[in-house]
């Protein structure tokens, strides 16, 4: 039996319609609240089949904080694909981010071992890793290091994966994916989905900055491809399509919105200059750090998993995926 936790998240729910098709049997983790009309919204997306893949699955309530509901879920399971986190910037959900992303994945990690699970595959971030190499590119070998104004999230993926390694360390097999900026369909108001949100409406500013990005059906490839179809154990992997600047991913975005591109650009002064404003306006939910990774140039490499044969999907194609999904609501 295969296990997905945070089943009804962005990730999860595209993992989870990538074990359906493949005709897996999966159990899914939920929570009281969660929504997993989600799930089968992603799943129609995709296939005319939903009720048939979704007889696939077992849902079962777990809750990472909660190592009982672990243990129960993980009774009787082989594989574990880890996605459930906290995944928020906002400083006032610090305790939350630290609990579920730390905490959490260490009860995930200690209930595969007590009921005996082989395979853990985890997802991770680009947040865990450390700063560029010499070549001025970020792999999977550069390390993590504290600094001033790191993000609780940054903080929590990398004390979350070292959980992992501690699995690893004590038998498991283990694959750890991390990551870059995950776009794709649905979650308007959350994460990337409100960045596509508030860049289709039109949006005339821009900053400098650089990162990397991934389709979120790539994500879940890649997560099956590792654990599946390969035997690759104690590694990590970067996931990464394309590194974009703002500037073009704005492009891009504005271009299948049919609004104007950016045209302003904002320099990291004036945001400064701005800050005690910006914190008021926002309630807090604007860090320091937030701001400050708008005008950072990170260039990731996933040169590691394009060795073994997997291919990215251009970040061109998500984007037009997303727009059309929007526009089937
Ligand atoms: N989104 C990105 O750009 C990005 C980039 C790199 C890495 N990642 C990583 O990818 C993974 C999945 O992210 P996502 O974008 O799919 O996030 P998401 O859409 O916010 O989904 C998070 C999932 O985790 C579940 N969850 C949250 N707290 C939980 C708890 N205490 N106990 C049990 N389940 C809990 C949520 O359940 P509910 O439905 O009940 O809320 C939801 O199913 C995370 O590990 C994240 O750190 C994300």
């Amino acid at each position: 039996m295969i296990l997905v936790t945070g089943a009804t998240g962005l990730v999860g729910a595209h993992l989870l319609y990538e074990l359906c098709s493949r005709g897996q049997r999966v159990r899914a983790t939920r929570r009281a609240n969660s929504n997993t009309n989600f799930v089968k919204w992603v799943f129609k997306l995709y296939t005319d089949n939903v009720s048939e893949l979704f007889e696939l699955i077992e849902w079962v309530d777990a809750e990472v904080l909660d190592y009982q509901s672990l243990l129960d879920a993980t009774n009787g399971v082989s594989i574990v694909f880890h996605t459930a986190a906290t995944v928020s910037f906002s400083p006032s959900q610090e305790q939350n981010i630290l609990a579920t992303n730390i905490r959490g994945t260490a009860n995930v990690v200690d209930a595969c071992l007590e009921n005996g699970v082989k395979t853990l595959c985890h997802v991770s971030s680009i947040a865990a890793l450390g700063d560029r190499n010499n070549n001025g590119i970020i792999d999977e070998e550069c390390k993590w290091q504290k600094s001033k104004g790191q993000s609780a999230y940054a903080r929590s993926k990398f004390l979350g994966e070292n959980e992992v390694w501690r699995g690893y360390e004590q038998g498991l097999r283990v694959i750890v994916v991390n990551p870059s900026v995950i776009l794709g369909p649905g979650r308007w108001n959350s994460g990337s989905g409100q960045l596509f949100s508030m860049v289709s409406k039109g949006m005339p500013f821009y900053t400098d900055g650089v990162t990397g990005y991934v389709d979120v059906r790539d994500v879940a490839k890649a997560m099956v491809f590792l654990t599946l179809d390969t035997e690759v154990n104690g590694k990590r992997f970067i996931l990464n399509s394309e590194n974009l600047s703002f500037k073009d991913l704005f492009s891009l975005i504005a271009a299948v919105s049919h609004k104007r591109k950016p045209f302003i650009r904002i320099p990291e002064t004036l945001i400064h200059i701005m800050y005690p404003l910006i914190f008021v306006v926002t309630m807090g939910k604007v860090s320091k750090a937030n701001l400050k990774s708008a005008f950072t140039k990170s260039y990731y490499s996933a040169d590691k998993i394009q060795a073994l044969g997997f291919t990215f999907t251009p970040i061109a194609q998500t984007i037009q995926l997303m727009a059309k999904a929007r526009d089937g609501r």
